[in-house]
C-alpha cells in the first residue's frame, strides 16, 4: 500500500499515479493527464471551494462533524472561560501564549495606537446620518491606508507588526465613531486607563460624565464574545483578505475585502438577519408557519447551517450560555423564546436534520448585542472589530508561506466561440445573435 492513488484516463486508457498528501491531491498534478501533446491537461473543478484547500495553515482547526474549534490547538471553550482577546489576538498572530512581560509590552503597544487621525471624521462627515456602519468600515479601513503609505512593505516583517498593531487597536475606534455618528453624538476619544473592550464600550455610550465606567458584567461579555469571533480558519473573509492580500496590497485595503465580505446575510451579516427575522417571526405561534416556509425555500433560518460545521457551532453554545448570564443583568430578551423554540424545533425537523443544520455563530449573539444597547446594523460591525486579529493572522501567514502566489483561479470557458465584428447597421438582424 501507498500514499498514492491512480487514476485511468478512459480516454486514453493511460493510468497515472498521484501522490496523496496531508489528505489531499495537489490539482497541478491532474495537468499529467493529456489525450494529446498540445492539450492543457485537466483541471479540477470546484465551484465555491466546496472541496478544495487553498492553503496550510497553522492557526485555526475545526472539525465540523464533531463541533470542534481550536486556536493554535487550544479549544475554544477553555479561551473563552480563562483568556482575554488581546491575548488571543496575540496567540492567533504569534502561535504561543505570551509570557507575562510579551503580553503586558502587546497590551501596551495596542493600547495606545487606538487614535485615528483627525482628518477622518472629516470624512465620517461625509455619511449619511443613517449610513450602515459596516460599509462606514470598510470605506474607513482603506481610508487608513492613505495615512500609512509605508504599509505597502508587506514583505518587511517589522512594517507587517506595526500595521498589524494599528489595526486592531483603531478598529474599535472606527467602530465607535461610526455608532455615534449615526446617533448624532460627538465622537469620544480613547481612554487608555480602559481595557481593550471597556475602552470601546467608552467610546460607545460616554455622555456627560467626567469618566465612563464599563460595567464588568458588559466588559467581560463583549471581550468573552470578541474571542469567539477572532478567527474561523478559511471563511469566506478569511479567503477574501488572502486573495486581495496575495496582490501584496497593504493590509488595510486587504481588510476593506475581507470587511466588505464580511458584510454579506450569508456570512457575518447573518447576526443582523437574524434579528430582523426574528422580529419578523414575531411570536411563538408563527414559527410553523416560517419553519414551512424554510422548507418551501421561500426564507432561510438564519443563523443555521455551516459550510464546516455538520454540528453544533462550539461558539453559539458558549454564546447561548453568556446570554442568559447578560440577561440577569440587561434584563430578559424577549426575543429570546423565539429563538429557544425555533432552534428546539428544527433540531427535531427532518429537513434540518438531514441537511445538518445546527445553530451557528451568529444564531444567538445578536439577542446579546441587542440587549447591550446595541441597534441591529452594529452587529456585524462587531463581527468585523475581532475578527480583524484573525484576517490579519491570516493575512501574514499567506505572505510568509513559500507556496503562495497571487491568487489567480483558472475556469471552465462557457462563452462564444471566435466570431467576427458585426457594425452597428447590420445589428439586430438575427444572424449578429
Ligand atoms: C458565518 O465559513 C465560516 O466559518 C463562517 C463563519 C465564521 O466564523 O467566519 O462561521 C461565520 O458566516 C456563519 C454562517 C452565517 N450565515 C447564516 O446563518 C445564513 C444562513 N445559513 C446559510 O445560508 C448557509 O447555511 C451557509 C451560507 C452558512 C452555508 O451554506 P452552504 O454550505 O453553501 O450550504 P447550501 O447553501 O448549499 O445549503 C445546503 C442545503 C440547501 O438545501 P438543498 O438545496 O439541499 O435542498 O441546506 C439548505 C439549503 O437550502 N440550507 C438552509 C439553510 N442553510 C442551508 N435551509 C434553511 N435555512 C438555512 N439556514
Amino acid at each position: 500500500m501507498s500514499d498514492t492513488i491512480t487514476v485511468t484516463d478512459n480516454r486514453t486508457g493511460k493510468t497515472y499515479e498521484l501522490p496523496i498528501t496531508d489528505g489531499t491531491v495537489r490539482a497541478a498534478e491532474f495537468r499529467q493527464i493529456k489525450t494529446s501533446a498540445d492539450d492543457f491537461g485537466l483541471m479540477v473543478y470546484d465551484p465555491a471551494f466546496k472541496n478544495t484547500a487553498s492553503c496550510r495553515s497553522a492557526i485555526t482547526l475545526i472539525d465540523g462533524e464533531k463541533g470542534i474549534l481550536r486556536y493554535r490547538g487550544y479549544p475554544i471553550e477553555q479561551l473563552a472561560e480563562k483568556s482575554t482577546f488581546l491575548e488571543v489576538a496575540y496567540l492567533l498572530l504569534n502561535g504561543e501564549l505570551p509570557t507575562k512581560e510579551e503580553h503586558d509590552d502587546w497590551v501596551n503597544e495596542v493600547t495606545h495606537h487606538t487614535y485615528i487621525h483627525e482628518f477622518l471624521t472629516r470624512a465620517m462627515e461625509g455619511f449619511k446620518y443613517d449610513a450602515h456602519p459596516m460599509a462606514m468600515m470598510v470605506s474607513f479601513l482603506g481610508a487608513l491606508s492613505t495615512f500609512y503609505k509605508e504599509a505597502k512593505n508587506v514583505r518587511d516583517a517589522a512594517v507587517r507588526r506595526e500595521h498589524i498593531i494599528k489595526i486592531i487597536a483603531k478598529m474599535p475606534t472606527l467602530a465607535a465613531w461610526c455608532y455615534r455618528h449615526a446617533t448624532g453624538r460627538p465622537y469620544i476619544y480613547p481612554d487608555n486607563s480602559l481595557s481593550y473592550t471597556g475602552n470601546f464600550l467608552n467610546m460607545l455610550f460616554r455622555m456627560a460624565e467626567p469618566k465612563y465606567e464599563p460595567h464588568p458584567v458588559l466588559e467581560r461579555t463583549l471581550d468573552v464574545l470578541f474571542i469567539l469571533h477572532a478567527d474561523h480558519e478559511q471563511n469566506c473573509s478569511a479567503n477574501a483578505a488572502r486573495a486581495v492580500g496575495s496582490a501584496e496590497t497593504d493590509p488595510y485595503c486587504s481588510l476593506a475585502a475581507a470587511a466588505a465580505a464580511l458584510y454579506g446575510p450569508l456570512h457575518g451579516g447573518a447576526n443582523e438577519a437574524v434579528l430582523r427575522m426574528l422580529r419578523r417571526i414575531g411570536s411563538v405561534k408563527n414559527i410553523p408557519d416560517f419553519i414551512k416556509g424554510c422548507k418551501a425555500g421561500e426564507h432561510r433560518l438564519m443563523g443555521f447551517g455551516h459550510r464546516v460545521y455538520k454540528n453544533y457551532d462550539p461558539r453559539a453554545r458558549v454564546i447561548k450560555g453568556l446570554a442568559h448570564q447578560v440577561f440577569t443583568f440587561t434584563g430578559r430578551n424577549p426575543l429570546l423564546d423565539i429563538a429557544l423554540e425555533l432552534e428546539k424545533i428544527a433540531l427535531n425537523d427532518e429537513y434540518f436534520v438531514k441537511r445538518k443544520l445546527y445553530p451557528n455563530v451568529d444564531f444567538y449573539s445578536g439577542l446579546i448585542y441587542q440587549s447591550m444597547g446595541f441597534p441591529v446594523e452594529m452587529f456585524p460591525v462587531l463581527f468585523a472589530i475581532p475578527r480583524a486579529a484573525g484576517w490579519l493572522s491570516q493575512w501574514q501567514e499567506m505572505l510568509t508561506d513559500k507556496e503562495q502566489r497571487i491568487a489567480r483561479p483558472r475556469q471552465i470557458y462557457t462563452g462564444s466561440d471566435v466570431r467576427d465584428y458585426v457594425e452597428m447597421a447590420d445589428r439586430g438582424k438575427g444572424s449578429a445573435s
